[in-house]
């Protein structure tokens, strides 16, 4: 469904993804993980079009990702984001954060709209928040609502970019817990994650980036356990024994 090759992305003289190839096929969660800089959320950015590339080809059902292109929009709406610092609209509730997509880009009704994210924020365990803003919910509850807002989208894929590190540690279970529910309603997803157990109970595959390149790939359970390429085997020592 998402494929990419060769892609090449620099800024300025500093060359971040130096020829990536990877696919992520429909309905499959596949986990990105590699150290910090290694150019993940790059490696996110482009596959939206929030970012441009200079080589190679990033495409979402056989249409190229190019920011300068028209289809752009298109993209973007079927490729949602869930970022680290959940981006919400901080003078809105939850409830017209969930609507807003698809009131002003999808042309949705306000009625449908409405119903429709009553669902997703009842799906995500937030029933009872619908009229709160953002300042007053926590951390775990706002990454929910930003959950329910990419799910509105009504999208083909979710990219999450490290979904649960800014979270006070007892919230990230409560997130993690939707994306499980996701994965298991077979959304297709990359997740960048440092939730080592995470990927290796929900993810298909996990893709390792280091050094601007994959460097390694393979089933969950075999690369996490059993990783073959030293700088995996470090990386993973690194993020489960961190001292
Ligand atoms: N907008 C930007 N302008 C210049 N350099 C950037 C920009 N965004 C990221 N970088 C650089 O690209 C590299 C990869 O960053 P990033 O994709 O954020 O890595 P990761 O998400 O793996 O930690 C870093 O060296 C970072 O400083
Ligand atoms: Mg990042």
């Amino acid at each position: 469904m998402i494929k990419l090759e060769d892609v090449h992305k620099s800024f300025a003289q500093h060359e971040v993804l130096k020829g990536v190839d990877a696919e992520i096929n429909k309905g499959e969660v596949v986990c990105l993980i590699g150290p910090s800089g290694s150019g993940k959320s790059t490696l996110l950015r482009c596959i939206n079009g929030l970012e441009a590339y200079q080589r190679g080809r990033i495409s979402v059902d056989g249409e190229t990702v190019d920011v300068g292109a028209p289809t752009i929009h298109d993209i973007r709406t079927r490729v949602s984001m869930v970022f680290q610092r959940f981006n919400l609209f901080p003078h809105r509730t939850a409830l017209e954060n969930v609507m807003e997509g698809p009131r002003y880009v999808l042309k949705e009704d306000a009625q449908a709209a409405r119903q429709r994210a009553t669902q997703l924020l009842t799906r995500v365990g937030l029933a009872d928040k619908l009229q709160s803003y953002p300042s007053s919910l926590s951390g775990g509850q706002q990454q929910r609502v930003a959950i329910a807002r990419a799910l509105a989208m009504q999208p083909e894929a979710i990219l999450f970019d490290e979904p649960t590190s800014a979270l006070d540690p007892e919230m990230v279970g409560e997130v993690l817990q939707v994306m499980r529910a996701l994965a298991e309603e077979h959304m297709t997803m990359l997740v960048v994650t440092h939730e080592i157990l995470f990927a290796r109970e929900v993810a298909d595959r996990v893709l390792f980036l280091d050094g601007g390149r994959i460097v390694e790939e393979g089933p969950a359970g075999e690369l996490l356990r059993h990783p073959k390429h030293e700088r995996t085997q470090d990386f993973l020592r690194r993020v489960t024994h961190p001292v």
